[in-house]
């Protein structure tokens, strides 16, 4: 089987991005198959002797080698505007993106600007539960999938069709916006912007579900990119601090519509630490000294929002429980640099309540996780920089010893390691797509 999944172990922003470029290299189509433009990679790649950023938040980073087929599937909700930026942006810096190299399923939801306006007037309101989303409408765009009058991408041709599905949705969510102070839209408006939208994207709009399986039948490489990570999962996350779609690796079947049998390997992503952004647990989060290490070495602060990320020692117990519900057959441990430079670092192997009592695992209740301590293995610390390093044996002995450790704790075998953001500063100790 020639398909891989790349997953994020933890709370998001583990480095997937750089990962899923550098597979992309083998991959003949890469598939995002949840989420929205709440995900973004930073890609820093070299072009004419250059190194040139690019941000993505929808397309798959994929779209920069031109004879990959990069493809938006029925479980991403798009936001159009977002994807029409994103096309234009990379076509204004020389990428080509035609209708043979992106395509959009014609069943993905569409986030419509009540769904932001709705999720940024509920985080602003102080009768609400605050989950500390992007503020990009993802949860209500799923919601509205879920009820049965989602707007998908193939609407966006079709006026009939969308005066109706948008003059029904907004008799419900004018009453909700305006009981919140918020602002309301008017159908003919919405219609309007709707088929504007809908004659830029016609071109990319296809059955992208019988591509990716005939992908997957032909036995070519495909790609499947996870965005946010398995703890911002909506069924097996830190509940209700998650996002609202399935990141784990269950979810490339509903998302992309494949059958379980044709997943081939899962790598879980996790970073040699911890990060998380927006509310919740978060049993290992740092507010010390090495906390502000990670967080300024490692430079934690979102793509997408900006936000300064939460920082803290890596958690093997929460990477237990990852591996459970994902099936890792491998995993990618990136920022073994940013570790650098600290006298002593921790790896968290499980929790203890107030009782003594033990758990190897995050229990499912979110106030009960945040109840508990973490248990630390205490590990020697390397000054040593390694951004240079490109084979595991060249690695300071205390590195190597973290990274055996790990290994050990997770019986995961460990495929890759990253040891800074470019593309060759990576140990790939097995290619998955040998
Ligand atoms: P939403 O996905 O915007 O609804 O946000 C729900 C939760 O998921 C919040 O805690 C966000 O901070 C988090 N989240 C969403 N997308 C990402 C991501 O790409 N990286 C890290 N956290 C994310």
């Amino acid at each position: 089987m020639a398909t891989n999944v790349v997953i994020g172990a933890q709370w998001g922003d583990e480095g997937k991005g750089k990962v899923v470029d550098l597979y992309t290299e083998f991959a003949d189509m890469v598939v995002r198959f949840q989420g929205g433009n709440n995900a973004g990679h930073t890609l820093v790649v070299e072009r004419d002797g250059e190194l040139e950023k690019t941000v993505l938040h929808l397309i798959p980073s994929g779209i920069l080698h031109e004879d990959t087929r990069c493809v938006i599937a029925s479980g991403v909700v798009l936001d159009p505007g977002v994807l029409i930026e994103e096309i234009e942006g990379l076509r204004a810096q020389g990428y080509s993106v035609e209708p043979d190299q992106l395509v959009v399923a014609e069943n993905a939801s569409v986030i419509m600007p009540y769904h932001q306006t709705l999720d940024v007037a509920r985080e602003s309101d102080d009768s609400q539960q605050k989950i500390g989303t992007t503020g990009r409408g993802i949860g209500p765009c799923y919601e509205d999938r879920v009820g049965r009058r989602a707007i998908f991408a193939r609407d966006l041709t079709d006026e009939a069709r969308l005066r109706r599905k948008i003059g029904s949705n907004l008799a419900e969510k004018n009453q909700i916006l305006s009981s919140m102070g918020a602002d309301t839209y008017e159908t003919d408006e919405l219609v309007e912007r709707c088929l504007e939208w809908g004659e830029q994207l016609e071109p990319f709009v296809v059955d992208a579900g019988r591509l990716v399986d005939e992908a997957v039948q032909r036995d070519e490489r495909v790609l499947f990119e996870g965005a946010q990570g398995t703890m911002l999962d909506i069924g097996h996350g830190t509940y209700p601090y998650v996002t609202s779609s399935h990141t784990t690796s269950g979810g490339v079947c509903v998302g992309a519509g494949i059958a379980p049998r044709d997943i081939g390997g899962v790598v879980g992503i996790s970073k040699a630490y911890c990060t998380r952004v927006g509310r919740g647990p978060f049993p290992t989060e740092l507010d010390n000294e090495a906390g502000e290490h990670l967080r300024e070495v490692g430079n934690e602060f979102g793509s997408t929002t900006g936000r300064p990320r939460r920082c803290g020692w890596v958690d093997v117990a929460g990477l237990r429980y990852a591996h459970r519900v994902n099936g890792f057959s491998g995993l990618a441990v990136t920022k073994l640099d940013v570790l650098s430079g600290l006298d002593t670092v921790k790896i968290c192997v499980g929790y203890t309540d107030e009782d003594g009592k033990r758990y190897d695992q995050p229990p499912s209740d979110p106030d009960l996780l945040e109840a508990l301590d973490p248990v630390y293995e205490e590990l020697p610390g390397w000054e040593d920089d390694i951004t240079g390093v490109r084979v595991l044996e060249d690695l300071p002995d205390a590195a190597r010893q973290f990274l055996n450790r790990l290994e050990t704790l997770l019986e995961v075998p460990i495929v890759l390691v990253s040891v800074g953001p470019a593309r060759n500063e990576t140990i790939v100790v097995e290619n998955v797509y040998h």
